[in-house]
Formats: structure tokens, C-alpha cells, sequence
């Protein structure tokens, strides 16, 4: 993909100069050229002003302003708008608007009101996208195309007939006869049997939990049919040129399957609001950098939106603090950024996100962010050696769209959010120890990793687990943690044993789930132990947060003696397991009796029912290992388990005793130091030239609060 901008990294923002008198346009463009932008989106929001009546369109304003951008040297990145709909629309409508799972019709007044399917949506949004390439494709300030804007960010999907329709389709086309769509379904049950695909409906409100595997099927087609409104405004924007085409994602946001997105688009663009109130926002810009970088084999990517300073959306938005906006903005490029946007521009002046900080707030220049806003446009040009740059990571953590959305619809052991929830909590047990990591999908290539972290990957797809075979042979060692491999892609159960095919790799398969309720009892209800002297007799250990986990391995009790005294104890989270040797699982024995290949590292303790099972097991593999965790484990738990693995895998991690709060990433030739925290920190060892205080470093280096360094071996000229 060649580069929005060659020679610059992007800085900039969603620019909406529709809110203002038009003399605003030209001391916005001065304002933007002191703060160093070079790049804006136009038009997200603009479609009543591009469309004001069907049919008829007004490009002339829009010409204007991209005039003035190329005069100014300042690229445009060109939305399609077609993200929220005129009043028209709704209007002579009404059928475009989407309707919710209870039936309500959702209606005109905030933005994303139209339904997917949509025959008059179809018609005029991909004919507007048509009409702004034929008018600008050749302009000269046109560096990029943006189609709609947050696809699912608030409507993801709508429940009317004609999606109904549509849904029975892709049904049909995928599973080609209703018998097919009857078994991979199990309709048997709850007497859902279809004889036709005229008779299935989306999964609307019901009496009780819908079939799950239909709530999969749905949420891709979901997905499938979103992706299909974002292909017809690309067919149209790409015949017309060859600037690249974009559409902004949500990080790991569930409602749209980013990898598969990430195919049909030239350049990954990511919209990212960690909240400054929580200490683990420094973590997420580094998960969600990561995770975009890995959609397209480490291809750097657009931070697309982030705000100056607070968003409005919360019922509490804190400012990220001083330094803060610089900070993390630097830590996306070192994580593969090549540019740094923002919602937006400018403050709007009125309407629903009046309050959300811009880069030109209310208050003009006297805000207190305005020199923050020129002090990274200046950072950004500075740093631009990185440009180009890779991230070489060794270990890689899987994520798996498909597995996330079966998990959170099956309903039981325990119900839980779509969210990438474990492999975030692993990315940041290495990203704590400055541990490069790739985030990759189930079809990437794994040759380069000496470690594969896999998840809770719910889905067992033999193809995956083959490649994991692979790898191992290779040397590598691999990671699994519970549950994963509990079902198939169709949402049948994995029987025989979960973890499917990859129980021949792991040497061990897992006959049953055993899941805890925390807070499922409390004796604050009306029983009292002094009185009630059966209920008070019942144990209950399944009520446990926590399990504690006794460590059997030499080596995990060393790195657990490491992290401090006392040493700590590892300790699972609800989920737990029983873990059996393959080839002991046809019947039920002694459960610590593993075979020759399979070593028991923990088990469980005795304060559960699961005491004395195992935990933590690992099979040799040559030179490679098979390791499966069959619990969460909690971060002490992690910490341990990676400093053992990253011995086997040969990983550096001399960073993890860099002093608390540096994050340490290379890219390319340029080493960041980040400074996440509130002290000024001293770094021994730091030689070469930070491109930021443009000073040069001769072994000792200070880092001070919430701000970074920007190291090459010398200056670039
Ligand atoms: C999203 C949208 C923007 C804006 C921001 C506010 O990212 O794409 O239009 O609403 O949220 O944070
Ligand atoms: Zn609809």
C-alpha cells in the first residue's frame, strides 16, 4: 500500500467547517498550519449539505474548501458522509429507518439511522459515493478515501422485514439445503425444525435464549451485510481512481469482525478513546495499536480518531493529563501509526458533541491544549525516520472474531461479553514486561514466532491446530488457555473431549467444565446462620473469586520467587477444568496419572473440588512444547508463566527491568521510551539521538513525566 503521505506521518482531524460562518475556513486553515496539520477528513457528516434534496447535489462548498486545503499544502482525507442520512430520507422513508430487536422503528434526530438493506439507503448512499468520485478523484489535495464513518458503532442490527429477508438469503446461500441449516442448528431441540428458509426469523425478542448457533449466523450476517454497504461506496470510489480507500474501525469493538474488514480496505484506520481515568488506558493504546498493525501482517496503520483532551460520551470524561496526548500518541506510532488524528478539528459549536474536546477548542488559542496540539504536530515531523519502520515481535497472541461471538452466545458455564478479554489480559502481561507482540488471526502465517499465545479460542478449527503442530515441530512453543476448542464453527458441541483437535498436540483433553459463581449467594439475604442451621452447614466453595493454584514445576516456583517475598500464589479465576491424559480420555481414571509426554506444572488446590487436577500442563515436543492452561490465570499467575516461557522461547526481556512506568518498543530503527508515569525517570544504558528533544544520549538518559524519547543511532538529516 503506498503511504497517504510519503514523506510525513499525518496529522490532523475530522474537520466539519459546515458549523461555521464560512470566513471560519481560512482561519482554520492558518490555525492548522501552526499547529503542523497536513492532512483532514472532510465530509463525514455532511450529506444534507452534499444531497439537500434526492437527486440533487451541491459539490461546489465542499470544492471550495478542498481548493483551499491544496493551497495550503494540506491533504484530504474525502468521506463518503453516507453514515447518517438526510432528514429527506427519513422523511419519504420511513422504511429506511432500522428497527431494534423489540420492533421499535428507530428514528431521525441523531445519526446511523438507516437500515442495512435498505433498497433507497443502497440506492443513494453508493450513488453519492459515485458522484464524490467522479467530482474529486483528481483533486489535487485528495490523499485518501473514507467511506461512512464507525460501521455498527451504535446500530448493529436491525430487526425489520426487509433484513429479515435478506438474513434468509445469506442463510440459503450458505448452507444450500434446510437440512444442513437444520443439523448445524440442532433445530431437533425446542421443535425449531425449519422446512424452509422463508420460515426462519431474526433473532427478534423471544421468550427465552434464541438458539445460539442462529445468534452466530446472525451476528455474521451482521457483519457480512455491513461489509457489503462499505464494498458497493469502494467499487465505486476505486473505479474512478487508485487513491486509497479506508473506513475508521473501533478497536476490538464486537460488532464488526476487524480482520475480515481489514481485507476489503487499502489502509487500516482505527478510532481509539481510552479513558484517561483508567490505568489501563496506557495498555489499551498499545492493544489496540497492536491489533491494527496486525490486521495486515504488521502494515502500518491510521490512528483515524482520538480526542485532544475529553470525549462527551461517558457520564464522567476526564481530560487525559498534561503530556498525556502526546504520550500516547507516540506510543501509536511506535506501535505502527503512521498518523495521528483527532476528532475533531474544532469544538463544535452546539448539538450533541458541543462538549467533546477539539483541537481548537471553544475557547481558541487561549485553551489550555492549544500548545499541545503544535508541540505533537512538531513531535510528529521530528520522528518521521520511523516511517516505514516494522516492529519485529517473536511472540504472538491469537484473537478470533468468530470465537468471541459463539463464546458470549452460549449461554453457560458462565456468559460472558464479547470482548477479547483474555487476550488483552495476556498482550499486557508482555507488554508490561516491553515484550513485542503481535496480535494475529487464525489464517496468519506463525513461522516467526518462537511463542503462540492461544486464548480461550472457543472454536476448534483443525486447520489452526494443524499449523500449531507445525510450529511446535519447528521449535516453537505454544500456549493454550481454557476454554478454548469447545464447539465447532457451526455452534455444535466438541464431543469425545473439549479441545477437539488440538488435544493430539496438548496431550491432554478436558471432560468437564466447572465454573464458580462469585456473589451467586450471600447471607444478606433472609437467612441467618445463627438460626438457620442446615442452609448455614451447606459448603459452598464454587462461591470462590479465586482459585488457588499449587505450583509442582522447579522452574515456576523460581520465576514466582522472583517476582518477591512472601512468594505469591498463582491463582485461577472462575473457570476450572478436569483435565485428562489423551490417551487415558476413553474412561474415567486417576486423574494425576498423565502420560510419560504430559507434566503437571500446578493443579488446582484443595480448596475446590477440582483439587489436585491439573492446572498448568505441558508436552515436549522435540525442541518445541505444548503448553495448556486450564483456568484464567491472574497476572502474578501470567507474569510467572511468561518469564519461564520467554527462557524456552529466547526472548529479550531485559525490558521488563526498565524502571516502573517506561514502555519500550522499537520500531524500525527508532527505540521510544515512553514514560507513563508521573516521575521523572533516569535510564541507564540510553545512547544515540532522540529525535524529540533533538539532544544526543551518551549512557544516561532522563525521561520526565508523561513524555517520551525517540532514540536513533545518529542524527538524521
Ligand atoms: C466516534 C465518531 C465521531 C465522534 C467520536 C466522539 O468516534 O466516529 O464522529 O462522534 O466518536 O468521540
Ligand atoms: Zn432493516
Amino acid at each position: 500500500m503506498k503511504p497517504v503521505l510519503p514523506m510525513n506521518i499525518c496529522y490532523g482531524g475530522d474537520w466539519n467547517p459546515d458549523q461555521w460562518p464560512a470566513q471560519t475556513v481560512d482561519e482554520d486553515i492558518q490555525l492548522m498550519k501552526e499547529a503542523g496539520v497536513n492532512l483532514v477528513t472532510l465530509g463525514v457528516f455532511s450529506w444534507a449539505k452534499l444531497e439537500p434534496e434526492p437527486g440533487v447535489y451541491d459539490f461546489e462548498w465542499l470544492r471550495e474548501i478542498m481548493d483551499k486545503c491544496a493551497a495550503a499544502g494540506i491533504y484530504v482525507d474525502l468521506a463518503t458522509g453516507t453514515a447518517s442520512p438526510p432528514a429527506w430520507m427519513a422523511k419519504r422513508h420511513p422504511e429506511s429507518l432500522p428497527v431494534t430487536k423489540e420492533g421499535v422503528r428507530l428514528a431521525f434526530g441523531s445519526r446511523q439511522q438507516y437500515c442495512p438493506s435498505s433498497a433507497v439507503y443502497k440506492k443513494h448512499s453508493r450513488e453519492l459515493a459515485a458522484r464524490l468520485a467522479a467530482e474529486f478523484s483528481d483533486h489535487p489535495a485528495l490523499a485518501l478515501w473514507h467511506v461512512n464513518n464507525e460501521y455498527a458503532c451504535h446500530v448493529h442490527g436491525c430487526y425489520c422485514d426487509a433484513c429479515e429477508h435478506e438474513f434468509q438469503e445469506w442463510l440459503a446461500e450458505k448452507y444450500e439445503n434446510i437440512e444442513a441449516l437444520n443439523h448445524a442448528w440442532n433445530t431437533y431441540f425446542w421443535a425449531q425444525i425449519y422446512s424452509d428458509f422463508s420460515e426462519i426469523s431474526l433473532p427478534r425478542l423471544a421468550p427465552t435464549f434464541h438458539n445460539s448457533a442462529q445468534m452466530l449466523d446472525h451476528a455474521r450476517f451482521v457483519d457480512a451485510q455491513l461489509l457489503g454497504l462499505f464494498d458497493a461506496e469502494a467499487s465505486e470510489l476505486r473505479a474512478a481512481s487508485d487513491i486509497p480507500v479506508t473506513t475508521n474501525f473501533l478497536g476490538d469493538f464486537p460488532h464488526t469482525n476487524g480482520r475480515e474488514w481489514a481485507k476489503h480496505v487499502d489502509i487500516v484506520s482505527d478510532d481509539s478513546y481510552p479513558d484517561p481515568a483508567i490505568p489501563g488506558s496506557a495498555h489499551e493504546v498499545a492493544f489496540t495499536a497492536d491489533l491494527m498493525r496486525g490486521y495486515k501482517g504488521g502494515a502500518p496503520f491510521l490512528l483515524m480518531e482520538q480526542t485532544t483532551a475529553a470525549v462527551q460520551w461517558r457520564p464522567q470524561n476526564s481530560p487525559k493529563r498534561p503530556g498525556q496526548y502526546s504520550l500516547w500518541s507516540l506510543s501509536r506510532v511506535a506501535h505502527g501509526a503512521d498518523g495521528i488524528m483527532q476528532f475533531q478539528w474544532r469544538q463544535s459549536p452546539g448539538g450533541a458533541e458541543m462538549m467533546h474536546s477539539g483541537m481548537v477548542a471553544h475557547s481558541g488559542k487561549k485553551s489550555r491544549w492549544w500548545p499541545e496540539v503544535g508541540e505533537l504536530g512538531k513531535q510528529l515531523e521530528s520522528i518521521a525516520p520511523v516511517l516505514g519502520g516494522r516492529i519485529d515481535a517473536r511472540v504472538c497472541v491469537v484473537a478470533d472474531w468468530d470465537s468471541m461471538i459463539a463464546r458470549s452466545v452460549t449461554p453457560g458455564p458462565n456468559t460472558v461479553p464479547a470482548a477479547f478479554t483474555a487476550a488483552r489480559k495476556w498482550h499486557r502481561t508482555l507488554w508490561e514486561k516491553n515484550i513485542a507482540t503481535d496480535i494475529v488471526g487464525i489464517e496468519d502465517d506463525l513461522s516467526k514466532y518462537s511463542l503462540v499465545i492461544v486464548p480461550e479460542i472457543f472454536i476448534d478449527y483443525p486447520e489452526f491446530a494443524t499449523r500449531l503442530e507445525e510450529a511446535v515441530a519447528r521449535g516453537a512453543h505454544v500456549l493454550v488457555t481454557a476454554p478454548t476448542g469447545v464447539v465447532t464453527p457451526d455452534l455444535r458441541a466438541v464431543t469425545g473431549g473439549y479441545l477437539g483437535s488440538l488435544s493430539e498436540l496438548l496431550g491432554v483433553c478436558v471432560t468437564d467444565h466447572s465454573v464458580n459463581s462469585p456473589g451467586a449467594w450471600s447471607f444478606e439475604s433472609d437467612l441467618d446462620p445463627r438460626v438457620d442451621r442446615i442452609t448455614r452447614s451447606v459448603e459452598v466453595p464454587s462461591a470462590a473469586e479465586y482459585r488457588d493454584l499449587e505450583v509442582r514445576s522447579p522452574l515456576l516456583q523460581r520465576a514466582l520467587d522472583q517476582i518477591g517475598s512472601p512468594r505469591p500464589t498463582p491463582r485461577g479465576g472462575v473457570w476450572g477444568e478436569y483435565v485428562m491424559a489423551v490417551k487415558e480420555a476413553d474412561e474415567f481414571t486417576d486423574p494425576m496419572w498423565l502420560s510419560d509426554e504430559v507434566e503437571v506444572l500446578a493443579q488446582f488446590g484443595y480448596e475446590s473440588d477440582l483439587g489436585g487436577w491439573p492446572a498448568i500442563t505441558r508436552r515436549k515436543v522435540g525442541s518445541g512444547s505444548a503448553w495448556y492452561v486450564a483456568t484464567n490465570l491472574d497476572a502474578v499467575g501470567r507474569d510467572a508463566l511468561i518469564r519461564v516461557l520467554s527462557a524456552y522461547a529466547r526472548l529479550d526481556i531485559s525490558g521488563a527491568t526498565l524502571p516502573d512506568g517506561i514502555e519500550r518498543v522499537t520500531r524500525g530503527l527508532v527505540t521510544f521510551y515512553l514514560n507513563h508515569s508521573d516521575k521523572a525517570v533516569q535510564l541507564a544504558g540510553v545512547t544515540g539521538y532522540d529525535l524529540i528533544s533533538k539532544a544526543t544520549a551518551t549512557g544516561h538518559a532522563v525521561v520526565a513525566p508523561r513524555s517520551a524519547m525517540a532514540i536513533v543511532a545518529k542524527p538524521v538529516s
